[in-house]
């Protein structure tokens, strides 16, 4: 029997890439979905072809931080215990800091690391109450190591790194477990919904991300990844640079930056 079975899992960014395959994932692994996005209609038509038993619908905007608790609470109160928080909502940039104005921070702090943030802190009482759970997030590898175009990104994403290794010890007893993901490249939009220095999303999709793995799978090994409890995984391609930068920046920082200045990711 599935792991997963007759689990229920939260998932946030479920309209599209990689939180629209995990969502499909966990549901073909027999749990019980609630999908979380500003796109309604997006979700609907992404999941009709299961039983409409199997998951629910909610749109809601991830930006909206003062209503995460009650919204949190709302969704425990209609659709009872949550085993599985996957907070995986996310905006990338694509802009050098030294033009890119301030306001773009805000909004990639907001969505990438306060609303992760909010939304943990609402769920995490009723799973302390029940004594189990798992809160699993979708970091990345700009989580890990630094890159060009990527100085606000990369703070709300190695923010969540630093806050997830913190709680993850202070939790533990209570029988929840924290589960860092981060990918390298997988083919999504996430390369075209990127902020640029103004604000605006970059439109195009010409770094490289249609050449990462498929989203169903990533989703197959997110899926490995939160039953094994791990906790941290990156999910790349082999031959992903991800993986190497990784590495590279950890064993021998100097060659790192040497890199970081020649390569645009
Ligand atoms: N793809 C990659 O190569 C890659 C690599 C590393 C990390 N990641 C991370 O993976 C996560 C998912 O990204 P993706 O690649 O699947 O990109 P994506 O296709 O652009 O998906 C982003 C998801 O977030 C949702 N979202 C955006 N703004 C929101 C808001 N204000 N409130 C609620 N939901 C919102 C979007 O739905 P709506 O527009 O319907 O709200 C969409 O479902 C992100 O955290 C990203 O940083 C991706």
């Amino acid at each position: 029997m599935s792991y997963f079975k007759g689990k229920t899992v939260i998932v946030t960014g479920a309209s599209s890439g990689i939180g629209e395959a995990t969502a499909k994932e966990f549901l073909l692994q027999g749990a019980r979905v609630i999908l979380v996005s500003r796109s309604e209609s997006k979700m609907q038509d992404s999941f009709k072809d299961f039983s409409q038993d199997s998951y629910s619908i909610y749109p809601y905007d991830l930006t909206n931080l003062d209503e995460i608790d009650s919204f949190a609470k709302m969704l425990i109160a209609k659709e009872g215990p949550v085993d599985i928080l996957f907070n995986n909502a996310g905006v990338s940039q694509f802009g050098y800091f030294e033009e890119s104005d301030l306001s773009v921070l805000d909004k990639i702090m907001e969505l990438d690391f306060f609303s992760v943030v909010q939304f943990t802190k609402s769920i995490l009482p009723h799973m302390v109450s029940k004594k189990s759970g798992q809160i699993v997030t979708n970091t990345s590898v700009a989580g890990l190591v630094g890159s060009r175009n990527r100085s606000f990104y990369s703070s709300a994403k190695f923010a969540l790194h630093g806050f997830f290794d913190s709680i993850r010890s202070e939790i533990i007893h209570h029988n929840v477990h924290v589960t860092l993901i981060a990918p390298g490249r997988v083919a999504t939009d996430v390369g075209r919904n990127a902020l640029t220095s103004s604000g605006a999303p970059y439109g195009k999709d010409d770094r490289g991300h249609q050449k990462g793995l498929t989203s169903s799978v990533a989703a197959k090994r997110i899926l490995k990844a939160i039953k094994n409890k791990k906790r941290e995984a990156v999910i790349a391609k082999w031959n992903d640079i991800a993986w190497l930068a990784v590495y590279i920046r950890k064993f021998s920082p100097s060659f790192y930056f040497f890199l970081a200045r020649r390569i645009v990711a």
